[in-house]
């Protein structure tokens, strides 16, 4: 099964319709507001003079967002459409960024620069199916005392939606819409895999990287999916027999030799 190409084309597909949701708000972007959520901004800090590489950069709101504090950025991403929706942004905003189109593994295996911090976050992991290969690239990209900060949804709350926690030998194939509100129209096959916190984790360990934070989180600054509840100042929360279920988590690892 190509899954690289089923999930460019569905990805190229949601692109079209995220540049123009409420969900993306590419508007407000433009006139000058953060994509950035406070967790990422807490956890990565001061990026000025950094040099930063943000996989899976979708059409690079995040990736620029860095730039405009003083990031010398590059945001890889599989789908073409998102990537000339990047560059376009860029443009048109006169920021300084380098985008590539490609799939993470490649990109990986051909990249020789070093970075003093690679950014990934909200819904990368499904996409991947070895994170041993994806830890060794960051591993890789990073400069020696680099940054890896990963903030991700959490994979409990894919348990409670009836799919698997743990990995599984073959992906999930399914026809799915995406997540913005305007959504109509946009069900293409998509193939992910499931990855546990465990496996996670271990990759990273294995890789070589020394992991210096993780956290869990009962909020998630997205409305994108379903049984959310918006709780004032906080963002989102679901609730499970009255209890919160852990919608996020984030890692921060050093790479130390
Ligand atoms: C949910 S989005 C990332 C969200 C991002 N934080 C945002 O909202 O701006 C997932 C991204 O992963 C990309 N992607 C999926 N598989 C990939 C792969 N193998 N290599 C590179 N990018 C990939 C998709 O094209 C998509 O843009």
């Amino acid at each position: 099964m190509d899954y690289l190409n089923i999930n460019k084309n569905a990805w190229n597909k949601r692109t079209k319709v995220h540049i123009n949701s409420k969900f993306y708000d590419v508007k407000s972007f433009k006139n000058g507001e953060s994509s950035l959520n406070n967790i990422e901004l807490e956890q990565v800090g001061n990026v000025a003079g950094k040099k930063l590489l943000h996989l899976q950069c979708h059409f690079g709101q995040d990736t620029l967002s860095w730039a405009r504090q003083g990031a010398k950025v590059t945001g890889v991403d599989l789908s073409t459409e998102a990537i000339e929706q990047a560059n376009s942004l860029k443009l048109s905003l006169g920021l300084d960024a380098d985008f590539i189109a490609n799939d993470i593994y490649e990109f990986g295996n051909e990249n020789v620069e070093k970075f003093d911090i690679v950014f990934t976050s909200y819904g990368v992991l499904c996409w991947l199916p070895d994170l041993s290969h994806w830890a060794r690239i960051i591993a890789n990209s990073l400069a020696i005392d680099g940054e890896f900060h990963l903030v991700e949804f959490h994979t409990f709350n894919d348990l409670l939606s009836g799919y698997s926690y743990f990995t599984q030998s073959e992906p999930d194939v399914e026809d799915e819409g995406t997540y913005t509100e305007n959504c109509d129209g946009t069900k293409s096959k998509v193939v992910t895999w499931a990855h546990s916190l465990s496996e996670v984790i271990n990759a990273l360990i294995k890789a070589g990287l020394s992991i210096e934070h993780f956290n869990e989180y009962p909020y998630s600054p997205y409305n994108c999916f379903e049984g959310l509840e918006y709780v004032s100042k906080k963002g989102y929360q679901m609730l499970h027999k009255g209890q919160n279920v852990p919608l996020l988590y984030s890692i921060k690892a050093r790479k130390i030799a």
